[in-house]
């Protein structure tokens, strides 16, 4: 009688455990693969949020602004669009997780902050130091060194190099 008892619940505990195994995996099944990243949206939706303040410091307009304090908010957006995202040929995920623009958990962003340390170094300290180039105000940008790639090249493609 007692032994029936253990085995009922025995049975009852098996039977939950099933259960809960089943609609764990239901909930897998049923998740959706994400939606591709839609830039063109994401741009958009971004330029109706700072809709009558583009000309505002981006520094008061977004959370998270460290590097690019002193640009308006269009501006900002401008650089996402075609500073980096043109210049490494990538899209906006590379650095950010749609939507959560304001937080680093992606180290390329961090990266990219570095790199306009750098782009700054040698725009306002060590290009200023050469004598006789042929502009006045000579500048490198993130394009100069990324050419549309996420890793500069270190050598010309074979098409492209001298005949030797
Ligand atoms: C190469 C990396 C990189 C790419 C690509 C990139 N971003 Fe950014 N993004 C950054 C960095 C770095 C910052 C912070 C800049 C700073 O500290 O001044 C930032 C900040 C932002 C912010 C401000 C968020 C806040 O509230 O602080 C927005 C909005 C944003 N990016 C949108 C975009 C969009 C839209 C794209 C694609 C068109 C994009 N980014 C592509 C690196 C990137
Ligand atoms: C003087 C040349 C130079 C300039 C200018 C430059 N970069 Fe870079 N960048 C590099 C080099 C070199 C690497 C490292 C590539 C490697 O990992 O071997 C790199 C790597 C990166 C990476 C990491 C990419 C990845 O997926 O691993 C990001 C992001 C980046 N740069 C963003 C920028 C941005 C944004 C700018 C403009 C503000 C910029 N860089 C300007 C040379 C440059």
């Amino acid at each position: 009688m007692r032994d029936a008892r253990w085995k009922l619940l025995a049975t009852a505990v098996v039977l939950a455990a099933l259960q809960t195994t089943r609609a764990a995996a239901q909930v897998r099944d049923s998740a959706q693969a994400a939606p591709p990243f839609d830039q063109a949206a994401a741009l958009a939706e971004l330029r109706k949020f700072i809709a009558g303040r583009e000309e505002m410091p981006a520094v008061e307009v977004f959370n998270n602004v460290q590097q690019y304090r002193n640009a308006t908010a269009g501006r900002f957006l401008r650089i996402m669009e075609f500073g980096f995202t043109v210049a490494l040929g990538v899209d906006c995920t590379h650095c950010h997780r749609p939507g959560a623009w304001d937080s680093d958990e992606k180290p390329t962003k961090q990266i990219a902050r570095e790199m306009s340390v750098m782009m700054a170094a040698i725009n306002n300290e060590h290009l200023r130091r050469i004598p006789n180039l042929r502009s006045t105000n000579p500048q490198v940008n993130c394009t100069t060194c990324h050419r549309g790639q996420r890793r500069p090249a270190l050598e010309l493609p074979p098409t492209i190099r001298p005949p030797g």
